[in-house]
């Protein structure tokens, strides 16, 4: 498969570059091509604009090409406010447009994309009990995983909370073991 990896971080040391790297790491020993957006390091503007609203602005039709190549996504971005920090939240709201992505917003499992695996690989520095008794989980399990991924494709898809992320050099070692096996093991398309 050729595998996407989309980062949002301005850091390249941070945590979350790690997590990404040694997801392509893994991906890359089972077999894969493989590709990296780096949002930041490549200045991805991530506001919607009057221009998204008047046409499809070239830096749009760019990352469109790039997941038209792409048979898996996986998105890579730390926790912030039980949610996407603003990068990506940006890029997913301006590069899967209506009419090329979806259509409709009765059934979010039909989409005008081919099916892609997807993964979300997303370190949060909450424990993994605090986050599924807070309901948190369910929360983001609903709107991403239920409500959101759907409508772009992605099948097989799931969200992969890389918890406890600012914890001991051995938790954070686990989380990277973590990432490395999820590329080794990627789903096909379904
Ligand atoms: C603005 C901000 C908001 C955050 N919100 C949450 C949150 O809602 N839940 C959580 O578990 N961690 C939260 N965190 C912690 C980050 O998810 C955690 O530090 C993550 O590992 C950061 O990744 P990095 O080390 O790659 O920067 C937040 C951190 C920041 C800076």
């Amino acid at each position: 498969m050729h595998v996407l990896t989309v980062l949002d971080h301005p850091n390249p040391a941070s945590f979350s570059a790690a997590v990404a790297q040694r997801f392509i790491n893994g991906a890359e020993a089972a077999g894969h091509t493989v590709e990296l957006a780096d949002l930041h390091s490549e200045g991805f503007k991530p506001q919607w604009s009057k221009s998204d609203i008047e046409g499809t602005p070239d830096a749009v039709t760019q990352e469109q090409t790039r997941i038209a190549r792409a048979d898996a996504i996986c998105l890579v971005f730390p926790l912030y406010w039980w949610g996407m920090p603003a990068m990506m939240k940006g890029w997913v709201d301006r590069v899967w447009t209506w009419g090329w992505a979806y259509d409709q917003l009765d059934d979010p499992d039909v989409s005008l994309q081919r099916p892609r695996t997807g993964v979300l690989l997303v370190p949060a520095g909450a424990r993994s009990d605090d986050i599924t008794d807070g309901g948190y989980l369910d929360a983001m399990q609903t709107a991403w995983i239920d409500g959101t991924f759907g409508y772009f494709g992605f099948s097989p898809r799931k969200l992969e909370l890389l918890c406890g992320s600012t914890g001991s050099p051995e938790r954070r070692k686990a989380l990277l073991d973590k990432s490395y096996q999820i590329g080794l093991t990627l789903p096909t398309p379904s």
